[in-house]
């Protein structure tokens, strides 16, 4: 459902209708329409028509050319090639049809004909585990994800899958017990901080970490301590929430840092499974999906072999009678499916655990809760790596800190914001800093490929120039500063004027913006929304370079300009919001 159709829908429309005329026999067939460089648009579809209708491809596209009225929409069309129809649209048309799409709040998006219900799987740390960057690129990623989706008109739920369950609970929980003021903040007063929360929570893993090691009979305990946790035992659980209150109280403040809004009843953790465990492995047991093997419950696979040649099965149930990782999200995706009516997946998961996904899916199928109905796929991403192009580590090898990272890129960012701020209080200054600074960790994530590795590079995330998001801001920034400096003159659209080339170029961009978000959307590709908004911010600085806006030569023009200046303003502004990435009005 186009609300408010582009220059290439109506165009295509034009070029469908004559090529039906022209072959009545081709029915409604696509005519392949694409954006060019050559000319504005390139019809390709005519070759494939041709050779089947058993017609010269030329003559076809010389009588479906002689059959496309030109003037108000298509200046003109010739067949170049084999058959080839390179059609170049009328500056009215552009101005036009922008217009159009300025009047509508959802800048021409269409919405999806078939939206349904998603369920989506992302920003899932670990409870009483640091963050690291794999969990920034599962929150990013995937909050980008529900943005795109949801503005397509998809109903979207969103989980987040924390791990909060699994045997290294007997020993936290037991240590705890044992050591009963180890959770206590220092002030004894109110919330803990983030930073305080996740401190005591590192102390209190590793000395209990370090008890387990060097003492058997704590061992012992600890053990015991995971059989009464599984048992429901009350003290236990208690102790458990304790350290799950504690990991939130984290997440939420590393989220927040992240400027992203995660809410409490999405975050359904591991053990919001617990309750189903049984009966999906009774359930895969009996219909024969699984089979015991040397005790453990176990799905077999003709084609996942470990390197000894043997087959590599899911485990669903260890021989200890202990559930793992695939029990609980193979219950996630009964309740998915069955109880929240999804009828799309997607986990936000870093690719090496592809395998697991992999299993996970084909077994729900095999086992009938996914159906040819329910598409469920990983959005994988790759790895991040270090300025050496080795996964990110510190000195020491260890994992990175994600709120250290965060706090320099919020830093770096706040210095570049002070070298270029003319106006801006230090107060300003430190709320642009954390705009430019977590926009630009965002950006650099969203802008590659998820499925490929990207390397962490502070220095260039926020430099100024380059596909960064500091680039774009400060494109929205300087837009919204002519702007105010309009005065008098109001944007407004004209469409009798001629067009300069890079006011043409900027023009067709703006107009394929809807039609980006639904492919994004589609795809689950928020890096092409990135690739496009990079290139509306370059074609507007051509722009810009090019065309006086305030001293273009009439009044007429000096609005038209203005009229395109806030278009794209409201454009970047849009699809930054849909990556999660704020548009400061001023820097
Ligand atoms: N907590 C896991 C990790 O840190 C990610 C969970 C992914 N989601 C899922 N349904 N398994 O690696």
């Amino acid at each position: 459902m186009a609300s408010v159709p582009s220059l290439a829908s109506s165009v295509e429309q034009r070029v469908s209708d004559a090529l039906a005329s022209a072959l009545p026999e081709a029915g409604a067939a696509d005519p392949l329409l694409r954006r060019s460089d050559r000319a504005d648009f390139q019809a390709n579809g005519i070759l494939a028509l041709a050779k089947k209708a058993k017609a010269n491809p030329r003559e076809l596209a010389t009588t479906v050319v002689e059959a496309i009225p030109t003037g108000d929409l298509i200046k003109e069309i010739e067949v170049s090639g084999p058959g080839f129809l390179n059609i170049t649209v009328s500056d009215e048309a552009i101005i036009k049809t922008l217009s159009a799409r300025a009047a509508d709040d959802r800048l021409g998006v269409p919405l999806s004909p078939s939206a349904g219900t998603t369920v989506i799987d992302y920003a899932q740390p670990n409870v009483a585990k640091e963050m690291h960057v794999g969990h920034l690129r599962s929150a990013v990623i995937g909050a980008a994800m529900v943005e795109i989706l949801e503005f397509t008109g998809e109903k979207v739920v969103r989980r987040h899958h924390i791990g909060d369950w699994g045997t290294q609970f007997g020993m936290l929980i037991q240590y705890l017990l044992e050591h009963p003021h180890e959770l206590d903040h220092k002030d004894g007063e109110g919330e803990a901080s983030g930073e305080e929360a996740m401190s005591n929570l590192n102390r209190l893993y590793k000395a209990s970490r370090a008890l387990f090691d060097s003492d058997e009979e704590f061992k012992t305990r600890a053990r015991a301590r995971v059989v009464d946790l599984q048992a429901g035992d009350e003290e236990t659980l208690a102790l458990w929430q304790r350290f799950v209150d504690e990991s939130k109280i984290y997440f939420y403040s590393v989220f927040n840092k992240l400027d992203m809004d995660i809410q409490d009843p999405d975050v359904v953790g591991e053990s919001g499974y617990n309750d189903m465990l049984a009966e999906t492995c009774k359930l895969l047991e009996d219909s024969g999906v699984a089979v015991r093997s040397n005790g453990a419950l176990c799905v077999f696979f003709d084609e996942y072999k470990g390197p000894d040649g043997n087959p590599t099965p899911l485990i669903v149930q260890k021989s200890d009678g202990g559930f793992g990782y695939a029990a609980t999200d193979l219950s996630a995706i009964r309740d998915r499916v069955g109880n929240l009516k999804a009828d799309t997946l997607i986990y936000v998961v870093d690719a090496r655990q592809g395998l697991h996904f992999k299993m996970v899916f084909e077994t729900a199928r095999r086992a009938g809760w996914l159906n040819e109905d329910v598409k469920a796929v990983q959005l994988a991403f790759g790895t991040v790596l270090g300025k050496d192009g080795k996964p990110f580590k510190t000195r020491e090898g260890e994992t990175v800190r994600l709120v250290d990272l965060l706090d320099e890129a919020v830093e770096r960012a706040a210095s570049v914001v002070r070298e270029k701020a003319q106006d801006l209080t230090e107060e300003e200054i430190a709320e642009r800093g954390a705009q430019v600074g977590i926009g630009a960790v965002k950006y650099a994530d969203l802008s590659t490929s998820a499925s490929r590795d990207y390397k962490f590079d502070l220095d260039q995330m926020v430099s100024l120039t380059g596909d960064t998001s500091v680039y774009l801001q400060y494109a929205y920034a300087r837009i919204q500063s002519i702007l105010r400096k309009a005065g008098e003159a109001r944007p407004a659209a004209h469409p009798e004027l001629e067009l300069a080339a890079s006011e043409r170029g900027l023009g067709l961009h703006l107009d394929a913006f809807g039609e980006l978000v639904a492919e994004a959307a589609a795809e689950y590709a928020p890096h092409k929304l990135a690739a496009y908004l990079y290139q509306l911010a370059s074609l507007y600085t051509a722009f810009y370079a090019e065309c006086p806006v305030l001293k273009a030569d009439t009044p007429e023009q000096v609005e038209n300009r203005l009229f395109l200046c806030e278009l794209t303003a409201r454009t970047l502004n849009k699809g930054m919001a849909l990556l999660g990435i704020r548009t400061p009005e001023k820097l």
